[in-house]
């Protein structure tokens, strides 16, 4: 069977659609107020919905975004706010969507899709693959002392949250344009939501705090964070909460943390999202500590494999032939030689034969060709392809998507 699946053409549909994956979270469906407030960063005809007769019954968004990629920036297709009702699930809802959602970002010509999944099962089927790491932990006090003193230049304050509207996004700017993985917050994506404190959105904690760092009077690091207070048999059991801390030097980095740890009162800190190469491992004195837990975090699909190879820089101009299938975006497919930081269609005897879910795997600098290869996930079809590939889209930096969109 085929859906009818179009994009909204009003507020009211883009409420119904969005209500979809809201009735997930425990029921927002048609909830004007909310979807006006999500309309500000998710455009109405970026929301495709599924109807069955008058009904909306599953909805599916892509956010405009400009990602951060190795060397550049490029349009990227966020997508958020997939789900189908359970009354009209495992009917082939969500990949009529997929097909649609993809079709429309390609005439677009965003060359990239990217999104965090609700389970892993679900996205590699459509071409995406696991592109990032994300690590939680959970860190006791009585362990979290750092290696280096503290810095002399370094002074930290508080500020409210409207004061952090003007000092914070520069900060973020700084390490979104060397960081693969991160995207372009607007200001009204600022507002709605880094520094939005909606009291049902606390879970149970206190308020939302911005402290900002300065070195030398410069400022350089900040951190978004909430306290949960509690006492146990006359002493303190509370604990950190850091929604996201960073710093555009690695003093910064080191003293913004150093603030989150020594924070009195508080037994213990709490992270997540971190990057998997986050400096925390290196500056705590104790970072087995920290007891790190890594999970999947960015998924990627190049929606247009050569705008999307060509749009990223390379650590050499050596060629590798990819033999690309794509079964969901057939077009995609095919021999693909990338050379000089370009990729072009060829004829010549390809070094790995991939799926384009591979392809996203490796795009921003998260997972190399020989993981994949002991993975059985390609083929070599030259000695030591991967190898090769690898030194090509080798990058110093592991991609980190700080936020779940
Ligand atoms: C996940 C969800 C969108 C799937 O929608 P659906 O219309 O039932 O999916 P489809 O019938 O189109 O399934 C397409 C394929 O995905 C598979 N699939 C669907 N949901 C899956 C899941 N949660 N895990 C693994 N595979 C899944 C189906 O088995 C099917 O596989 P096939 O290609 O081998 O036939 C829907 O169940 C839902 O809304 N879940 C709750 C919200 C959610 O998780 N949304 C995703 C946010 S990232």
């Amino acid at each position: 069977m085929t859906w009818d699946i179009r994009p909204c053409a009003s507020i009211e549909e883009f409420a119904e659609a969005i209500g979809v994956i809201g009735h997930y979270f425990g029921g927002w469906p048609g909830d004007l107020e909310r979807a006006q407030q999500f309309a500000r960063n998710l455009p109405l005809e970026r929301v495709h919905a599924a109807r069955d007769g008058d009904r909306i019954v599953g909805g599916a968004g892509a956010i405009p975004f400009r990602l951060t990629v190795p060397g550049g920036v490029v349009d990227c297709a966020g997508v958020t706010v997939v789900g189908v009702v359970p009354t009209h699930r495992r009917r082939g809802i969500l990949a009529e969507m997929m097909r649609v959602q993809l079709d429309d970002v390609r005439r677009r010509g965003e060359p990239l899709a990217a999104l965090w999944a609700s389970e892993e099962g679900i996205y590699g089927r459509f071409g995406y693959g696991l592109a990032s790491l994300a690590g939680e932990i959970e860190l006791a006090r009585s362990h979290s002392g750092l290696r280096a003193p503290r810095a002399e230049a370094a002074r930290t304050r508080l500020v409210t949250l409207e004061e952090a509207k003007s000092v914070v996004p520069p900060i973020y700017d700084r390490v979104r344009a060397v960081t693969p993985g991160m995207f372009e917050r607007s200001a009204d994506w600022w507002e709605t939501r880094n520094l939005a404190d909606p009291p049902d959105r606390r879970d149970g904690a206190g308020e939302k705090n911005a402290v900002v760092l300065a070195l030398d009077g410069r400022d350089a690091g900040y951190a978004l964070y909430r306290l949960t207070q509690k006492w146990e048999a006359g002493s303190s059991i509370g604990y950190v909460t850091v929604i996201e801390a960073m710093g555009d030097e690695p003093v910064a980095t080191r003293e913004v943390w150093r603030f989150l740890l020594e924070l009195d009162w508080m037994a213990s800190v709490k992270a997540s999202l971190l990057s998997v190469d986050h400096p925390l491992l290196h500056l705590l004195r104790y970072p087995r500590r920290m007891k790190m837990r890594l999970a999947d975090a960015l998924w990627c699909r190049l929606v247009d494999v050569g705008t999307a190879l060509s749009a990223r820089t390379y650590a050499s101009p050596d060629p590798v032939v990819f033999e690309v299938t794509d079964a969901f975006l057939p077009e995609n497919g095919g021999r693909w030689r990338l050379a000089d930081g370009r990729a072009e269609r060829t004829d010549a005897d390809a070094d790995l034969a991939l799926d384009v879910s591979e392809l996203g795997s490796v795009y921003l600098g998260g997972v190399s060709f020989g993981e994949l290869l002991r993975a059985d996930l390609l083929r070599e079809l030259t000695l030591d392809a991967a190898a090769r590939a690898d030194a090509v889209f080798a990058t110093g930096v592991k991609p980190w998507c700080p936020e779940i969109f």
